[in-house]
């Protein structure tokens, strides 16, 4: 290990999942220091930076570090920087973006593998995002449960919840009143899926867009999905996030979910996103 990647300090943030990742400037880091960071977002799903300053292309060199940045569906990127979709929360308004329990875009046939948040103006208290932890999820089903999920696939629809999207899409500047409504995608995936780089299992399905089970009604699925729901997101399942200007948050999306919580009205938020291309998830 070279001194970079020995410099580094990571502190996990819950039981759960997350760690705080100290000693580090990403707008500098060598392939040994971003070896270090790959294996800490392997362990432990969800990296924390504090203190960074970052320029739009040194925040794009970082994530290309990870993989492939994507456009988000029905989102705008920044003028000269397509791929990073800014996430404005102005004070005068009341719908956030992804205020819902999620992973992303699982409507896609091969949904992100992973997404990174730059904080750029948070407010003085409030918009905090949680994270929960898709393994501990599986993990902590009973063997019962766990056979009935082994055949099943979950049937996403960015329909599902869209006139909420829509509204925050519309609400934080990232979609405008002239854009076409949004087509509807849809998708079908392994409601347990084999992580492709550390063969662990994970629940995969969520409340923003699963809508129900491949070959079942919504009837017949709404019950377990429900049950799900619940469990994936239950506290000790999770971690949760303080943003300050200058923090940088990544998240592997096929093992964890998010949820950015909407208590700072009258306050500006402004995030930049990156989304990073996945693959077609993996049955476990
Ligand atoms: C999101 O990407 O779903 C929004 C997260 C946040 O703004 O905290």
């Amino acid at each position: 290990m070279d001194g970079a990647a020995r410099s580094l300090a990571v502190s996990p943030i819950s039981g759960a999942l997350g760690a705080e990742v100290a000693g580090v400037d990403l707008a500098q880091i060598d392939d040994a220091a971003f070896a270090a960071i790959h294996d800490a977002y392997l362990a432990h799903q969800v990296l924390v930076f504090r203190d960074q300053d970052l320029s739009a292309e040194s925040y794009a060199a970082f994530a290309r570090r990870f993989g492939t940045p994507a456009e988000y569906p029905f989102a705008n990127g920044l003028d000269g920087s397509p791929f990073i979709t800014p996430l404005i929360k102005e004070a005068h308004q009341i719908s956030n973006f992804g205020g819902m329990w999620h992973a992303d875009t699982t409507y896609k046939p091969d949904p992100p593998k992973a997404a990174m948040l730059t904080a750029i103006e948070t407010p003085p208290a409030g918009g905090d995002t949680v994270f929960a932890c898709q393994y501990r999820a599986y993990e902590t089903l009973s063997e019962g449960m766990k056979r009935v999920l082994a055949g099943l696939r979950g049937q996403s629809s960015s329909a599902k919840n869209a006139s909420a999207l829509r509204t925050a899409h519309l609400a934080t500047g990232t979609m405008t009143a002239a854009e076409r409504p949004p087509e509807v995608l849809t998708a079908a995936h392994p409601a347990v899926r084999r992580h492709p780089e550390t063969g662990r299992f994970a629940l995969y399905g969520n409340r923003s867009h699963t809508i129900r089970f491949e070959d079942m009604t919504e009837g017949e699925s709404a019950g377990l999905l429900e049950f799900l729901f619940d469990h994936q997101v239950r506290p000790e399942l999770t971690a949760r996030v303080r943003w300050e200007p200058g923090t940088v948050v990544i998240w592997d999306n096929r093992c964890c979910q998010h949820c950015a919580i909407n208590d700072y009205d009258g306050h500006r938020r402004e995030m930049w996103r990156i989304t990073l291309e996945g693959e077609i998830p993996e049955a476990a």
